[in-house]
C-alpha cells in the first residue's frame, strides 16, 4: 500500500486519477464544484500532494492545515495565479502546473470568440431560439468582418503565438504588445512587437493572453478601453482580473468599443446580477479554453505525473520553482 496520501480537489480524466492512485493514498473530491474551503483545509490535512484546480485558492493557510509532510502542489492549469508559489517556495513545497499540452486549444477557443464576437453567433443562436427568425434579412444581425483586419495580442507567450499564427488563415496583420522581447518569434512569424500604446489603438480585435499577475491585474480599464477603436473586440482568454469589468460594461454600454468575448470573468462564476450578461455585445463562455477530450486527459496525466514525481522528492517535469530543490 503506497504511504504518500494525496488529495485532488476535482474529478480529472480517469488516466491520470489511476495514475495516482496506483503510486499514493489518494482521496478525489467527487462534487462539481470546488470542496467548500473549510472541507479543503480539513481534507489537506497530513497530505504530502495537493491536486488543486485554478479555482481553489492555495495559500499560507492550506499549507499550514497539510502540515511538514506537504511536499507538492500540482495544479491542473497552466495559469499558476491561485496558488502563493513565494509561499510554497519558502517551505520547500514544489509547485506543478501544466503548459504546452492545452496552447493550441485554448487558441481554438480564442478564435471561437474572435469569430463567434465578429459575426454576433451567441446573438444570432438566441435569436432563432426567440422566434425571430422570420425571413432571410437584408439588414439584421450585420457583424463585422475578420480577414484582412489588425489581430493585436497582449502576452506573446505560447497561447499568444498560437492564437496570433491563426491568422494567417484571415490575411491579418498581427501586432503584440509583451513586457519582454521574444526573440523566438524571428521575422518568419509576421507578427510586429509595438508598444502598449499602439496595440491598443491599432487592433481591431485585441486578444488578451498574458497570465494574471501584479502587473497584469486591471491592466485593461477605462483609460485602455477609451484608446481602443470603437469598432474593436476585446477577447479575453487569459484570466478575468486581467480587465476591469465594471469599465468593460461601461464602454461597452457605451460604444466606446463594439464587442467583448470572453472566456474567463471576474469573479468565476460570474454573478447572474452582473450587468454585463444584459449586454447584446457581450459574448461569455464559463471559461473553457482548454476543455477538448484529448486536452484534459493529457492534462490529467501531466498534473499526475508532476503529484508524483514532487511525492518523491524530485523536480517535476513542470515546475515553476524548481529552485526549490536544487
Ligand atoms: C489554464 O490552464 O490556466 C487555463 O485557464 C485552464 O486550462
Amino acid at each position: 500500500m503506497p504511504s504518500d496520501k494525496v488529495f485532488v480537489t476535482r474529478l480529472i480524466p480517469a488516466e491520470g486519477i489511476q495514475l495516482i492512485e496506483q503510486n499514493a493514498q489518494t482521496e478525489v473530491w467527487p462534487e462539481r464544484g470546488p470542496p467548500p474551503r473549510d472541507v479543503l483545509l480539513d481534507k489537506v490535512k497530513g497530505v504530502g500532494g495537493i491536486l488543486s484546480m485554478l479555482s481553489d485558492k492555495i495559500d499560507a493557510e492550506v499549507m499550514d492545515a497539510a502540515g511538514p509532510d506537504l511536499k507538492v502542489i500540482s495544479n491542473y492549469a497552466v495559469g499558476i495565479d491561485n496558488i502563493d508559489v513565494a509561499e510554497a517556495s519558502s517551505r520547500g513545497i514544489v509547485v506543478g502546473n501544466t503548459p504546452g499540452v492545452l496552447t493550441e486549444t485554448t487558441a481554438d477557443v480564442a478564435w471561437a470568440l474572435i469569430l463567434g464576437g465578429a459575426r454576433r453567433v451567441g446573438e444570432a443562436h438566441d435569436y432563432i431560439r426567440k422566434g425571430k427568425w422570420i425571413q432571410w434579412e437584408p439588414m439584421e444581425l450585420l457583424g463585422l468582418d475578420v480577414f484582412d483586419k489588425t489581430l493585436g495580442v497582449i502576452g506573446m507567450g505560447a497561447i499568444g503565438q498560437a492564437t496570433a499564427r491563426r491568422a494567417k488563415g484571415f490575411n491579418m496583420k498581427v501586432i503584440y504588445y509583451d513586457h519582454k522581447s521574444r526573440p523566438e518569434l524571428g521575422e518568419s512569424s509576421g507578427a510586429e512587437m509595438v508598444s502598449f500604446e499602439e496595440v491598443l489603438t491599432q487592433s481591431d480585435f485585441l486578444s488578451l493572453n498574458c497570465p494574471l499577475t501584479d502587473v497584469t491585474r486591471g491592466l485593461i480599464g477605462a483609460k485602455e478601453l477609451a484608446m481602443m477603436k470603437d469598432t474593436a473586440i476585446l477577447v479575453n482568454t487569459a484570466r478575468g482580473p486581467v480587465v476591469d469589468s465594471g469599465a468593460l460594461y461601461k464602454a461597452l454600454k457605451e460604444g466606446t468599443i463594439a464587442y467583448a468575448a470572453l472566456d474567463v470573468t471576474d469573479p468565476e462564476p460570474i454573478n447572474m446580477d452582473n450587468p454585463l450578461l444584459e449586454l447584446d455585445n457581450c459574448l461569455m463562455i464559463p471559461h473553457i479554453g482548454s476543455a477538448s477530450v484529448a486536452t484534459r486527459t493529457k492534462m490529467s496525466m501531466m498534473a499526475a505525473t508532476n503529484l508524483l514525481e514532487g511525492l518523491k522528492g524530485n523536480v517535476p517535469p513542470n515546475c515553476v520553482n524548481p529552485q526549490v530543490r536544487s
